[in-house]
This record gives structure tokens, C-alpha cells and sequence, in this order.
């Protein structure tokens, strides 16, 4: 072969040419590093987040399309948000939210109901606006975690909506169809909510973790883009969970 004709082997198209990806939560995180991916692949882009000056910075970054801040649990914005946007779209994303962690002795029931508002009630929200919003053939990506699977003191919340979301999102890929519905499992993800999650341990769990995990490295939010890319261009997939956590779930304690 020749090396015109290998390169141009090697050459493909970006798999999200005209398409329109929204990332509910895409200013910071696995949101943005999603948004940035589906950029190289050619999308166009709508993000949203709560903090105004953050996301206006995000999506001057990625030459993002449109931008709307609002609180993606409130039901009235939501809905406004996806009446003004210009149809139809092609996927959504939500990684809006942060879990709960809390022993019953001492728990803010306020911000528990609140990771509820934000893993539950907003992909049941989002599914109710897509059809008619989402293509036939687009998808919906919601992000649940896999280290409230065994259980402990202190994740009976966060175990709760772990349990749940599985099912949900099987449940909407039979609705929803022919829009697809996936969910992602991650471990530990390297990203401004561990940092805060975890204060000044942060460096101490991305050590104890390079030491321990199989992939001997620590998950980033470009590696859970790229599942998410995969999801939104591989039409074989609806109705499942993925998980992503590096083998933490396999190890012990
Ligand atoms: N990081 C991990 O280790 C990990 C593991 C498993 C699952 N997850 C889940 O994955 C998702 C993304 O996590 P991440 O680590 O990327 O979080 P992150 O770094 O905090 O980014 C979250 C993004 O969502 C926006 N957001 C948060 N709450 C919102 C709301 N109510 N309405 C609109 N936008 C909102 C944030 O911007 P504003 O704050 O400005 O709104 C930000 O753009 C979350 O659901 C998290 O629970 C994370």
C-alpha cells in the first residue's frame, strides 16, 4: 500500500458531523470534557450549568452553539430551556448533580432530596421533553456510579439511586425507542466535584488509587467522553448500563 492510500485508510469522518449535542451540566467535569470530544467529532453544541460566568467561559472555549444557565432540577426552566431550543436535537447528556453521602445520625435531609431531584427526577423530566425534541435515533445519556453498590454505612442514598437508575433507563429505552437511553456507572472520576468531594485527601485517594486499581491509573472525565461519544454513535446500544470505574468495584473494601 502505498503511503498516500494508508493514510487515507487511516482517515475517517468525525462521527458527530451535524449533529447537535446537549449537555445538561456541561460547564465542568465529565460534562464539559463530553462536550469537547463531541466538538472534535464535528457537533454542534448546547450547554448548560447553574453558574453563569462558568458556563459562558465553557462555551466560549468550545465554540459552543447556544448556552442557557438555570438549575436543570427546576421543572419550569427545564422545560422552558427545551421549548427555545432549535429542533430537533440530536442527544442529551445530563451530568448535572452530585451524590449524597451521609449516616442517617446526622443527614441534611434537604441535599438528599435534593441528589434525588438531581439522578432521578431530572432523567424522568428530560425523557417526558424528548420526544418530539430528540430525533428517532438520537439518545439520551444519564450518569449513575458503581461505588454505592456494596453496601456501607453512610450510602443509603446514594445506594438507593444506584440501584434505581438501571432500571429506569431500561424501562425509557422500551418508551423512548426509537431514541436510545443508556446509563453510565462510574468509579471515582477525576473531576472539580471529587476535588471538592474529597478537599485535601484528593491527592492521597489518586495515589491510593494508582496503586491499587487494575489500570494502575486514575479514571479522567476524557475517558468517560469517550464512552459517552461511543454511546451517542453506536446505534446498537439502548437500554443498558456501562460501567466505567478502572476494575474499582472488584477490589476489596
Ligand atoms: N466525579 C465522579 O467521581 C463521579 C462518579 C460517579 C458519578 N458521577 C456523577 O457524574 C455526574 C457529573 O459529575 P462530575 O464529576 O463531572 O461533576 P462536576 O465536576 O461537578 O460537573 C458538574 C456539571 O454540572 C453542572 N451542574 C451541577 N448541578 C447542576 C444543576 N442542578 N443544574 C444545572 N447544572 C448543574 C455544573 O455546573 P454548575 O455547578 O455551575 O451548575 C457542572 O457543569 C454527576 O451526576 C455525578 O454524581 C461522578
Amino acid at each position: 500500500m502505498s503511503a498516500t492510500s494508508a493514510a487515507s485508510a487511516g482517515r475517517r469522518e468525525p462521527a458527530l458531523t451535524g449533529a447537535t449535542v446537549v449537555l445538561i451540566g456541561g460547564s465542568a467535569g465529565i460534562g464539559f470534557e463530553t462536550a469537547r470530544l463531541a466538538r472534535a467529532e464535528g457537533a454542534a453544541l448546547v450547554l448548560t450549568g447553574r453558574d453563569p460566568e462558568r458556563l459562558a467561559r465553557a462555551a466560549a472555549e468550545l465554540g459552543a452553539l447556544h448556552s442557557a444557565a438555570f438549575d436543570a432540577t427546576d421543572p419550569a426552566a427545564l422545560e422552558r430551556f427545551f421549548r427555545e431550543l432549535s429542533k430537533p436535537i440530536d442527544h442529551v447528556m445530563i451530568t448535572a448533580g452530585r451524590p449524597y453521602y451521609g449516616l442517617l445520625a446526622d443527614m441534611d435531609v434537604e441535599q438528599a432530596r435534593r441528589s434525588f431531584d438531581e439522578h432521578m427526577w431530572l432523567p424522568v423530566n428530560v425523557a417526558r421533553l424528548a420526544t418530539g425534541t430528540v430525533r428517532p435515533g438520537g439518545t439520551l445519556t444519564f450518569m449513575g456510579g458503581t461505588g454505592a453498590r456494596r453496601p456501607r454505612p453512610g450510602l443509603t442514598i446514594a445506594a438507593m439511586g444506584t440501584a434505581a437508575l438501571p432500571a429506569m433507563t431500561a424501562n425509557l429505552a422500551l418508551e423512548l425507542a426509537p431514541i436510545r437511553v443508556n446509563l453510565i456507572a462510574a468509579g471515582f472520576v477525576d473531576t472539580p466535584l471529587s476535588a471538592q468531594l474529597l478537599g485535601d485527601d484528593l491527592d492521597q485517594r489518586r495515589e491510593q488509587l494508582r496503586a491499587t486499581l487494575p489500570i494502575r491509573r486514575v479514571v479522567g472525565p476524557a475517558d468517560v467522553a469517550a464512552l459517552a461519544v461511543h454511546l451517542m454513535t453506536n446505534t446498537a446500544l439502548t437500554g443498558a448500563t456501562y460501567d466505567i470505574d478502572g476494575g474499582q468495584q472488584l477490589l476489596p473494601g
